[in-house]
C-alpha cells in the first residue's frame, strides 16, 4: 500500500465534532457533563467521519489554490468541476448525467432541508423514510413542519430488507409526496439489489412521488462489490433527485460541499432562484481533486476497511456470539444488535457505553425507530484503536452480572 492507514492522528485543538462535540450531539448536553473517562481516554466510534488522513493530493490541491493568493467570491464557472464529477461517476459507478442537472450545496443535510421545503409546500405533505434511519432525514422533514411516515426494515439473521407489503400499504393509504431514500443505507450498510430498487422505484413511479436518493456512502464498499445508482434504475423518472459527495469517502466533511442532481426543470429553477450558490474556493479545489485523483487512495482505503470489518466480524463471533452482525456491503459502519447482552434497565445505549466502557458510539433511538438494542460502530480507524474499542465493548457486555 502507498498510503498509511495505521497512522494515529491527533485531532486535539482542531474544533473537530468527533473529539469536541460529542456532548452536544450524542447527549444533548453542554460542557458540564462529566464521565468516568477524560475526553482523550475515549475510543471514538461515533460520528461518520474517519480517523484517516484526508489524502495528500486533496491537501495539495487546497494548498495550490491558496497559493493563487486571492480568495474572493467563487462559484462553479469552469466546466472542469462537472467533468471531474461525471468522469468519476462513469468510471467508478457506471452512470452519468447532463451538466445542467448538477447543482452544489454546502453539504447534503443543508440540501435536504432545502429540497424538502421546495417540494413539500403544504404542511399536510407526507414524507416517507425507511427505518432505522439517519436522523437528519427525520429532522429535515420536521423542520419544514411536514408529516413523517416510516416503514421499518425487516431484520433476519443479520440481513436487512425492505418490507414491501408495508410499503405498498403506506403508498396506497398515505398519499406520500416525497421519499428520502438512502442508497446504500445508513446505518445498516445495505447495498440494495437492482431488483429491490426497481420494486421501490415502481411504487414511487406509480404514485408520482418525488424521490431523493441519498448516495453519499456509495463509494465506500467492500472490494469487488458494485452498487446501483438509482438514476440507472429509473433512467427517465423526472422526479428523481440524487445527492452524493466526496466528503465521506475522502474524509473531508468539514469542507462542506456536496453534489445534487436535479432532473426536474421546474424544481431546478426553484433551487436556482432560492439557493445561495457561492462556493468556498478551497473546498471546490479539494473536492475536484478528490474525483480527479482519488482512485488509488480510495481502493486502498476500502481494502484496509475490509480488513477492519473482517476483524470485527470474527471478534464478535468469537467473544459476543449472541450479538447479531453481518459485514455490510457498504459504508464504514457496523450495525450490531447487542440486545442479548444488555441489562434490562439500560435504555440510553450511548450513555451506557460512554460511562461503562469509555466508548463513544451511536445507537438505539438516535436512528428514528426500529433500532432498540442496536449500536452503530464506525470502523474507519487504525486497527490498533479499533481493537481497543472492541475489547472495551466485549469487557462491558460480558462482565459478570449481565
Ligand atoms: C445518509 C447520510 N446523508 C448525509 C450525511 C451528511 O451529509 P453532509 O455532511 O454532506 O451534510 C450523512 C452523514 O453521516 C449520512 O450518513
Amino acid at each position: 500500500m502507498a498510503y498509511d492507514f495505521d497512522q494515529i492522528i491527533d485531532r486535539k485543538g482542531t474544533n473537530a465534532l468527533n473529539t469536541d462535540g460529542f456532548r452536544g450531539y450524542i447527549f444533548n448536553a453542554d460542557d458540564s457533563m462529566t464521565f468516568p473517562y477524560a475526553d482523550d481516554e475515549f475510543i471514538r466510534m461515533w460520528v461518520a467521519d474517519m480517523e484517516f488522513a484526508t489524502p495528500d493530493f486533496i491537501r495539495e490541491a487546497i494548498k495550490n489554490r491558496l497559493d493563487r493568493q486571492i480568495l474572493g467570491y467563487t462559484k462553479v464557472f469552469s466546466p472542469d468541476y462537472y467533468q471531474a464529477v461525471v468522469s468519476w461517476t462513469e468510471r467508478r459507478n457506471d452512470w452519468t448525467f447532463p451538466k445542467e442537472e448538477l447543482v452544489t450545496a454546502p453539504g447534503i443535510i443543508p440540501a435536504l432541508y432545502e429540497l424538502v421545503s421546495y417540494i413539500c409546500q403544504s404542511k399536510d405533505d407526507k414524507v416517507l423514510i425507511l427505518t432505522p434511519s439517519y436522523a437528519y432525514f427525520e429532522k429535515a422533514v420536521s423542520a419544514n413542519g411536514n408529516q413523517l411516515v416510516t416503514s421499518q426494515l425487516i431484520h433476519k439473521d443479520g440481513h436487512f430488507s425492505m418490507d414491501f407489503d408495508d410499503l405498498e400499504e403506506k403508498f396506497n393509504q398515505e398519499d406520500i409526496k416525497l421519499c428520502i431514500f438512502c442508497n446504500p443505507h445508513n446505518p445498516t450498510g445495505r447495498i440494495w439489489t437492482e431488483e429491490e430498487l426497481q420494486r421501490f422505484g415502481q411504487l414511487v413511479q406509480a404514485h408520482n412521488t418525488w424521490l431523493i436518493s441519498d448516495e453519499i456512502h456509495c463509494d465506500i464498499r467492500r472490494p469487488g462489490l458494485a452498487y446501483h445508482p438509482f438514476a440507472k434504475v429509473l433512467p427517465d423518472y423526472d422526479r428523481l433527485i440524487v445527492t452524493f459527495a466526496q466528503s465521506k469517502a475522502f474524509n473531508m466533511a468539514g469542507l462542506m460541499f456536496s453534489n445534487v442532481v436535479i432532473r426536474n426543470q421546474e424544481l431546478r429553477q426553484i433551487w436556482k432562484a432560492n439557493h445561495y450558490d457561492f462556493e468556498n474556493p478551497l473546498s471546490l479545489a479539494g473536492n475536484q481533486a478528490a474525483y480527479e485523483k482519488g482512485d488509488q487512495w480510495l481502493d486502498e482505503m476500502n481494502a484496509y476497511l475490509a480488513d477492519n470489518f473482517t476483524f470485527t466480524k470474527s471478534f464478535i463471533d468469537q467473544y459476543l456470539p449472541q450479538a447479531n452482525f453481518e459485514i455490510p456491503g457498504a459504508t464504514y459502519l457496523a450495525w450490531v444488535d447487542v440486545s442479548a447482552y444488555l441489562p434490562d434497565d439500560v435504555t440510553d445505549l450511548p450513555l451506557y457505553f460512554a460511562n461503562e466502557a469509555g466508548v463513544l458510539l451511536e445507537g438505539g433511538d438516535m436512528f428514528v425507530n426500529n433500532s432498540d438494542g442496536y449500536i452503530r460502530l464506525n470502523l474507519a480507524m487504525p486497527q490498533a484503536i479499533l481493537q481497543e474499542g472492541l475489547k472495551r465493548i466485549k469487557k462491558l457486555l460480558t462482565q459478570k452480572g449481565h
